[in-house]
């Protein structure tokens, strides 16, 4: 990749923060601006880190971005990556794309019209894990895969996140929150789904806010299923049961994703993240990958826990500009999304009006990113380690 990206950023909230900081990894990209609804919060991360804090429209007015990170609420998504689109720039939002498929199609369609490329988190499943699972897949490691399993199963946010009201609202919940992270970690290892059925239940009609902050002590009223388990039929052949839920108190699944095929099984790390360890068992025993080696699944960001995780958030667009720059697709594409939020809609669906749901759509399952092609990604003077 020869030139460097003024990219800017509309939506200051949490996740701004993990945006801003691991934007120092990637030698492509260059933040420069920050815009938000809510004018305090843009001064705040403006001054925080050097950024320029505008209005939107201002942000959107500048010639010197090229493209602009959405990091707003899910119900902003497909508005504010329409403006980005209508400002002329590359978009790339947090997940999931819009609320429903006609917004998603148009988006699509716009970016098509303009000649600009949209793409958009998760791009965990870029991460040296994944990436390791899926060629270990394609090179007949595993055989054919016929079962699996994926599960994320916690108790919320409100605990943690200064504003968690959104995510218990429909266009949320951990089907469209925490689904996108799974859906498209087996979607780029497996391929398209066909059809999906899911039951979904509530837990609590209320949550009450611990997290400090100006919402601690507030109660939330949850507006959408808290718990959905579905079972994916891909194109493959291959069913999968997903299981998500933000009412479990624990779990004992020590494997978020399990696949099981005719030669081995693969046990593939949280999809929430880049690194990870892999597990294969198969006649022989088991066997571990060194995830470790790779440029983008070296454990980086260590959490006040003690819990160290590989994260690169941001892979996604350097992707997305590199693809722009040479004429081909981004990875992270708004079509993978689009069929990945089509699956999530599915599921959500079908535990509504207790049937099988059909996906229309399909796609093809972004080519691997090599290692030759990740390496240049990366700045020679990147920060190795991250405090979360
Ligand atoms: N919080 C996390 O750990 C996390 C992790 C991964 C992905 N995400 C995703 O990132 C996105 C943002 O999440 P968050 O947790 O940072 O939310 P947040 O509520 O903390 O922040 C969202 C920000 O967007 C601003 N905003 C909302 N609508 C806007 C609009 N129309 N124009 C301009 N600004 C607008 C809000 O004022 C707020 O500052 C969501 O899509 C979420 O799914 C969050």
């Amino acid at each position: 990749m020869s030139k460097q990206w003024n990219v800017g950023v509309i939506g200051c909230g949490h996740i701004f923060d993990a945006y801003a900081r691991l934007a120092k990894i990637f030698a492509p990209i260059k933040l420069v601006a920050c815009a938000d609804i809510d004018m305090a919060a843009a001064q705040r991360r403006g001054a925080e880190y050097g950024l320029d804090a505008l209005s939107m429209e201002a942000l959107l007015a500048r010639p010197d971005i090229d493209a602009v990170i959405n990091l707003t609420n899910p119900a902003s998504h497909a508005a504010v990556t329409g403006a980005i689109l209508a400002a002329g720039k590359h978009a790339y939002s947090e997940k999931p794309l819009a609320l429903s498929l006609e917004d998603a199609n148009a988006l699509l369609a716009q970016a098509d019209k303009a000649g600009l490329l949209i793409g958009f988190a998760p791009d965990t499943f870029l991460g040296g894990a994944h990436q390791m699972a899926r060629r270990l897949i394609d090179e007949g490691r595993i055989g054919t895969i016929k079962s699996g399993s994926a599960h994320f199963m916690n108790h919320g946010m409100e605990d943690w996140h200064p504003n968690p009201s959104p995510y218990y609202q429909v266009g949320a919940g951990p089907v469209l929150d925490m689904g996108p992270y799974y859906i498209s970690a087996l979607v780029n290892l497996l391929g398209p789904v066909k059809r999906v059925v899911a039951l979904a239940s509530k837990f609590f009609e209320q949550r009450e806010v611990t997290a400090a902050g100006p919402n601690q002590g507030t109660v939330v009223k949850v507006g959408t299923p808290t718990t959905s388990q579905a079972l994916l039929e891909f194109a493959s052949g291959a069913q999968i049961h997903f299981s998500v839920s933000y009412d479990n108190w624990g779990h004992g699944h020590s494997n978020p994703i399990e696949l099981h095929g005719t030669k081995a099984s693969l046990m593939v790390p949280d999809p929430n993240f880049f690194g990870g360890q892999l597990q294969i068992i198969d006649a022989d025993g088991s066997h571990i990958s060194n995830v470790e080696e790779t440029t983008f699944g070296r454990q980086n960001w260590t959490w006040p826990s003690g819990n160290v995780v590989g994260n690169y958030r941001g892979l996604g667009l350097v992707d997305l500009l590199d693809a722009a720059d040479k004429g081909r697709q981004p990875r992270a594409s708004g079509l993978f999304a689009r069929h990945v939020l089509e699956i999530l809609l599915g599921i959500i669906r079908s535990a509504d009006e207790g049937r099988f749901v059909d996906i229309t759509s399909t796609v093809q399952r972004p080519p691997l990113l090599a290692e030759a092609d990740a390496a240049p990604f990366k700045a020679a003077n990147a920060p190795l380690a991250f405090a979360g």
